[in-house]
């Protein structure tokens, strides 16, 4: 039906109408909100606009749709696009952040209420998941994947793709999602945004490309291109990526889009000599549609009459962007998304904002806590909150939070503590310091020590700046900017309990805070309901269980730094002897700071040695590990149990670990609970030497712990026949 009716849409259409669908233009602001320019409603009614972005809110979507479906000759509906990456309205933690709960049904919903509020304002389509694994926490755009490892991100992508899209696009609050950036952009070199990516073919398919993969098997509708050139090719341009692999090999049947105006970026990159050049190869390569570039909608045609593009290849993109619409209703109704009642209804539910709350608590990683000076009383303490952190709003909802107001909703640490404790503590606060780069401004820090004596604890809410990460937010440095370093090391001074509340999207360099202060609690950019959140774990009414998704290095120098690395063939033991030409550093220790899956509890587990099943596995067995976990702390509360696994010898060099299984578990106090992992052979593949995906028989370890550092051992074998 949907073939048909597509098919009888498309011998209607000229070929300017359906470069026309091609074509994605971004929505401009005023003080107001989202407006578009003139000369694009002129377009939008030419016909010459497919899609829109940044375009939102019931009212204006409709007034937009009616030009696309009134004023063109043929009425066909746009597509409304929107980066909606970790909220709409109500803001979740950041991606990274989320990740960090290892909780999949946490993250799905928080992706389902994203596209519940943003569908209700007209929006069809948002540009996530972002499934780009990162090992690079120069990068800006670490916080908003899902960190470094392959597993987790495969699972996380799956998750993110089911809350956006549901199980049916074409219910009113599902909406596309984008599995982006295809593919590599994780690996820009040196950290820096849009740089290139060089990688074997092994790497790219064992690691970069599986999450896009797991997308794909969730049924992702859309895949957005990448900026990087990737082995000398732009990811734009690159047939190998988009029409061999995605498009070929994984049969891939949704649109393809542009990450912004990467056709046009591909003349600086030194690989098409003009845009009309490089519009040839975007189109040749496997694009469907430019978003913001203009290049499709200017040059197509002239390329179609030079019989340099064939119109069948035109005619595959367009029959994509309308299969889309076609899926979402658009064509039954347009306005069926731009709904005033809906959007009434989804704006500030209080069902949102207490999941964002929850999901927020669930992303939190405990990094330190000495002497167990977390969690505090409720009453009978005075508190100091220093630091540029403590009473932001703008900051606590990150980059990339779409309509989320910044001014007012967002719960500040302060106002989240003060709420907590009403008139039973008494809470001081000062802002102490710049986090601004370099704004070495200590004028503010008497106040701060000044409000630190004569308070019992010292909370400093310290680290990056809401920009400082995400797009374009790159730096060399993983220290904390401006004058916060120097003012903590002043208020240690002091001599008073210390505990570290952390803002920040990437892995930072805490070797000093480790050192030196007794508590330190990672909470990303929480979002919305942050202050509460964090007020809920400082003083108990939530126990932390949150996991590092990627590697905290002791310095930026130690980067790229994760916990799956080669053994090389000169290990280096960090204890004994002197070992010089060993692979080290001279000047710091190979290991990193805080391990991948590492986090602490107010409560302690303690896990007994992994029991097997079997002591070897065919290729048609299943070999079972278990492992006894018991809560043998004075707090209920959840762990995630990580199973990890290391093919010992390989036709390639194989990882010291990797991450195949996890499971959260809840244990009240005094509680233990066997947990059990099963393991196939399938589950033991890699890329081998020939480029084959396959299993190699042999002897593997398999690790059960509370971290990527801290396990159990036991080993197997892997036959060739079944047993
Ligand atoms: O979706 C984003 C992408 O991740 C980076 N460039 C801009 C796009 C649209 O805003």
């Amino acid at each position: 039906e949907m073939e048909a009716f597509i098919s009888d849409l498309m011998s209607r259409m000229t070929l300017e109408e359906k470069i026309g669908q091609l074509n994605l233009l971004s929505s401009g602001w005023d003080v107001t909100g989202p407006r578009l320019q003139d000369n694009s409603k002129a377009l939008i009614k030419e016909g010459k606009v497919g899609a829109i972005f940044n375009a939102y809110t019931a009212e204006y979507t409709h007034e937009l749709q009616k030009m696309a479906v009134e004023k063109t000759r043929l009425g066909i509906p746009l597509l409304f696009g929107y980066d909606v990456i970790h909220g709409f309205r109500t803001i979740f933690p950041i991606s990274l952040g989320e990740a960090a709960s290892w909780d999949l049904a946490a993250i799905e919903k928080s992706a389902r209420i994203s596209a519940i509020e943003a569908t209700a304002e007209g929006l069809h389509w948002t540009f996530a998941p972002m499934v780009d694994i990162t090992r690079d926490p120069r990068w800006g755009r670490i916080s908003e994947g899902a960190g470094e490892d392959v597993y987790l991100g495969m699972k996380i992508a799956t998750a993110r793709v089911r809350g956006y899209q549901g199980n049916d696009l074409s219910r009113v609050d599902t909406m596309l999602a984008t599995a982006k950036h295809f593919a590599a952009y994780g690996q820009s070199q040196a950290g820096r945004d849009y740089h290139s990516t060089d990688m074997s073919e092994r790497e790219l398919w064992g690691t970069y490309l599986p999450p896009f993969k797991a997308a794909l098997d969730a049924g992702v509708a859309s895949v957005m291109t990448a900026f990087n050139d990737l082995n000398g090719i732009p990811a734009t341009g690159n047939a190998l990526l988009l029409n061999d692999i995605l498009k070929g090999q994984w049969d891939f049947q949704g649109l393809v889009v542009t990450d912004y105006t990467s056709i046009n970026e591909m003349v600086p990159h030194g690989f098409a000599r003009d845009e009309k050049h490089a519009g040839e190869l975007a189109i040749n390569a496997g694009v469907d549609m430019d978003m913001q570039g203009s290049v499709f909608v200017s040059h197509l045609k002239g390329l179609v009459d030079e019989g340099k593009v064939s119109v069948v290849k035109i005619d595959r993109a367009v029959r994509r962007i309308l299969e889309m619409k076609y899926r979402l209703g658009l064509f039954e109704d347009p306005y069926r998304y731009s709904n005033e009642a809906r959007q009434q209804a989804a704006k500030k539910k209080p069902a949102f904002l207490e999941a964002a709350r929850d999901v927020a608590r669930k992303s939190m990683v405990l990094l330190k806590n000495e002497g167990q000076i977390l969690p505090l009383k409720k009453q009978g303490i005075s508190i100091a909150v220093i630091g540029p952190l403590g009473d932001s709003k703008q900051d606590m909802i990150g980059s990339w939070s779409a309509a989320g107001d910044r001014m007012d909703e967002p719960v500040s640490l302060l106002e989240g503590i003060r709420a907590k404790v009403g008139g039973d503590v008494v809470v001081h606060y000062a802002k102490g310091a710049s986090y601004a780069f370099n704004d070495h401004d200590q004028s503010g820090f008497a106040e701060a020590m000044a409000i630190a004596e004569k308070s019992d604890v010292i909370i400093m809410a310290m680290g990056e700046k809401w920009d400082m990460t995400g797009e374009a937010a790159s730096r060399t440095s993983l220290d904390m900017p401006g004058s916060q370093q120097a003012l903590m090391e002043a208020l240690h001074k002091i001599g008073k309990p210390m505990v570290l509340v952390l803002m920040n999207g990437r892995p930072l360099a805490l070797n000093w805070a480790d050192d030196n202060v007794n508590a330190i609690l990672e909470t990303w950019y929480a979002g919305t309901m942050g202050g509460h959140a964090i007020a809920d774990i400082l003083f108990g009414d939530y126990n932390p269980a949150g996991k590092l998704p990627v590697t905290f290095p002791r310095h930026v120098g130690q980067v790229p730094l994760y916990y799956n690395m080669k053994n090389t063939g000169r290990p280096y033991a960090s204890d004994g002897a002197e070992q010089k030409y060993r692979s080290r550093y001279l000047n710091t220790l190979n290991d990193p700071l805080y391990p991948f899956g590492y986090g602490l509890s107010y409560t302690q587990f303690s896990y007994s040695e992994v029991i097997l099943d079997r002591p070897s596995l065919g290729p048609k067995d299943v070999l079972t590990a278990t492992i006894n976990v018991a809560n043998s702390g004075g707090y209920d509360g959840e762990e995630v149990v990580q199973l990890y696994i290391q093919d010992v010898t390989g036709s390639v060099t194989r990882p010291v670990k990797e991450l195949k299984g996890f499971q959260k578990i809840h244990l009240a106090v005094g509680e233990h609970k066997n947990v059990s992992f099963k393991i196939s052979a399938k589950d033991l593949s890699f890329y081998r030497q020939d480029m084959s995906y396959g299993v190699e028989a042999g002897d593997f370890k398999l690790y059960i712990g509370t971290n990527s550092m801290d396990v159990k051992e036991a080993r197997f074998t892997l036959t060739n026949s079944g047993t």
